[in-house]
């Protein structure tokens, strides 16, 4: 068997950057998606990584586009032979308590957050059942699970990946493919850089390890939810966030 292939979306941030470097040391040809506004920074990122001894491709894509994923998708698809592992891991966020929330506040979330990942996953998922194997792992969130003041687009969006999870893991389960969620809680990348400093200390004062999550640590989840001794696993969801959060 030949090296597997792994798509990451959102490749080139912050948590996706620590999923395609821990993939690419497993073994894995990683392609990591970004936005094609940023291809100049995605071709600054590739030389870091290649630099740093990783090898993995970057791919434009607007993974909020229907067209443009099934287009692009579905030619990787022919070229490659098989995507093996996804990890849907592109996200934004629009804060805005409700009463100030503008209906692109909305839709800009719910298109990038959650969209894509219908986009994304719908035309490589026929070529996983297929084969015989697959792994898609979808990185919603704590917030996703508790909800949070000022998130009510992407509670929503990453709440909705996790029913999408439960729902595919079932039409994957007897194919050899699983479908699974990573909920990180607070993980130290620019989003979370973003958060005003008042209110982000108060959030690390309720986090019961007392720390933000790294972004190795999540991409440690997601390098154990798609190895092939993970293959019983499907339709879960794990949390990686210090506490914050006990189902
Ligand atoms: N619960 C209850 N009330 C709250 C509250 C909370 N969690 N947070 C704020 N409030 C109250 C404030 O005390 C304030 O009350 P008063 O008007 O009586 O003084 C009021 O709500 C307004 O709060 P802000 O001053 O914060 O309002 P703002 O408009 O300046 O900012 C906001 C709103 C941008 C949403 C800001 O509150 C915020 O950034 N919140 C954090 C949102 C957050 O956690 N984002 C996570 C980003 S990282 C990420 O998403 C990754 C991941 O998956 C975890």
């Amino acid at each position: 068997m030949g090296a597997r292939t792994a798509l990451v979306t959102g490749g080139t941030g912050g948590i996706g950057s620590a999923v395609c470097r821990h993939l690419a040391l497993k073994g894995y040809h990683v392609v990591a998606v970004h936005h094609p506004a940023e291809t100049e920074l995605a071709e600054a990122w590739k030389a870091e990584m290649t630099a740093d001894g990783f090898n993995v491709e970057t791919m434009a894509l607007d993974v909020s586009s229907a067209d443009a994923c099934r287009t692009t998708l579905v030619q990787l698809l022919a070229e490659r032979g098989s995507i093996d592992v996804l990890v849907n891991c592109a996200g934004i966020t629009r804060d805005k308590t409700f009463k100030r929330m503008e209906d692109e506040h909305w839709y800009d979330v719910i298109n990038v957050n959650l969209n894509s990942v219908y986009n994304v996953t719908q035309p490589l998922w026929d070529a996983m059942l297929e084969k015989g194997f697959g792994r898609v792992v979808n990185i919603s969130s704590v917030n996703g699970q508790r909800g949070q003041f000022g998130q009510a687009n992407y509670s929503a969006a990453k709440a909705g990946m996790h029913g999408f999870t439960m729902a595919l893991a079932q039409e994957g389960a007897a194919k050899g493919v699983t479908v699974n969620t990573v909920s990180p809680g607070y993980v130290s990348t620019a989003m979370t850089e973003a958060i005003r400093e008042d209110v982000r200390n108060a959030i690390i004062s309720g986090i019961p390890m007392g720390r933000m999550g790294s972004t190795d640590e999540i991409a440690d989840a997601v390098t154990f939810l798609v190895a092939d001794e993970s293959g019983y696993i499907t339709g879960a969801n794990l949390p990686v966030n210090g506490g914050l959060y006990m189902s």
